[in-house]
């Protein structure tokens, strides 16, 4: 395909981003040229049913399955299925049989938190932003599949009017929805990401990072850029609600990278920490004095 029809298809995606994102006013308050300038340059909106293969091969891994053999595994997955359906005795606000059934067939998902994890296998992955646990638990039961790896969690536990939060739940239920078999590989902190992220990047190599905690503009890019510095090259950065701001937008491109999301569910994003070689010749990470 040459270049003018690709820049054609990637407008035609762009349109269709656009009209998927009606719920998030920035896009519309935005002059398109600029929008134009974050989406083709530094941002790409997948095609439904390419989203997987192309994140796999940007990462350079060859996967083992399709998309649809995890699908199918998470299906079978009767200790989730079972713990999302006794939700409801922990939080009566959230209708968890509602979730599970539109959650657990969706291809941005399913890619990200569980796929992604049975191709990768990461040993180490810190998510901010825990919650009742939904998409915790999908990471933790791949994990179990691999028998490999550990999820640390950073979390304030959510309470109704704070923090955008629409549910309250008490520290000790928070992450209801992990069954209980795969809770050996989970790590809960808790506390504010804006102490414990730096803190817990440094500690560990961390091979994913994943966001889903305050949504602001200022405290997301302060989480990315935390993983951004913090992390090795060619480690995962994922962000659930980029279309709440511009931050994700702004981060990929103000560190020449590229970001990627599905045009099923354009609110989840995806990079991958890549640096010019100059940057890794003068070094990254903590610096430390001998
Ligand atoms: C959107 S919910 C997370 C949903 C969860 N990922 C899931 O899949 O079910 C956001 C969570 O982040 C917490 N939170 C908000 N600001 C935070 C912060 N600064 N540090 C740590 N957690 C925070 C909220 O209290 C809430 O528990």
């Amino acid at each position: 395909m040459n270049k003018r029809k690709e820049q054609v298809k990637d407008i035609w995606l762009y349109r269709h981003f656009i009209h998927m994102c009606k719920k998030h006013p920035w896009t519309f308050n935005t002059p398109i040229r600029h929008i134009e300038k974050l989406f083709l340059q530094h941002h790409q909106t997948l095609k439904k049913g390419a989203y997987f293969d192309i994140v796999m091969s940007r990462i350079g891994v060859t996967p083992e399955h399709e998309l649809s053999y995890y699908r199918n595994e998470l299906l079978s997955d009767k200790l989730l299925k079972d713990t999302f359906l006794r939700g409801s005795d922990y939080n009566k606000d959230l209708k968890f049989e509602k979730i599970y059934n539109k959650l657990f067939i969706k291809e941005n998902y399913i890619a990200n938190y569980y796929a992604l994890i049975r191709e990768t296998k990461p040993k180490i992955v810190i998510e901010t932003g825990t919650a009742d646990g939904c998409l915790t638990s999908w990471i933790l039961s791949a994990m179990h599949r691999n028998n490999l790896g550990k999820l640390l969690s950073i979390d304030i536990p959510p309470q109704k009017g704070k923090l955008t939060m629409t549910t309250s739940l008490s520290i000790n239920n928070v992450g209801h929805l992990i069954p209980q078999a795969y809770r050996d590989r989970w790590e809960y902190h808790e506390g504010d990401a804006k102490v414990l992220l730096p803190k817990l990047l440094i500690e560990n190599d961390v091979d994913i990072f994943i966001h889903d905690s305050m949504h602001t503009r200022t405290h997301m890019l302060f989480e990315y850029n935390c993983a951004r510095a913090l992390m090795r090259p060619n480690t995962i950065i994922i962000s659930h609600d980029i279309l709440w701001n511009k931050a994700f937008f702004s981060f990929t491109a103000s560190h020449n990278l590229k970001g990627l999301s599905c045009i099923s569910g354009p609110n989840l994003g995806l990079t991958i920490n890549k640096f010019e070689p100059y940057e890794e010749e003068i070094g990254l990470g903590v610096v430390k004095i001998t």
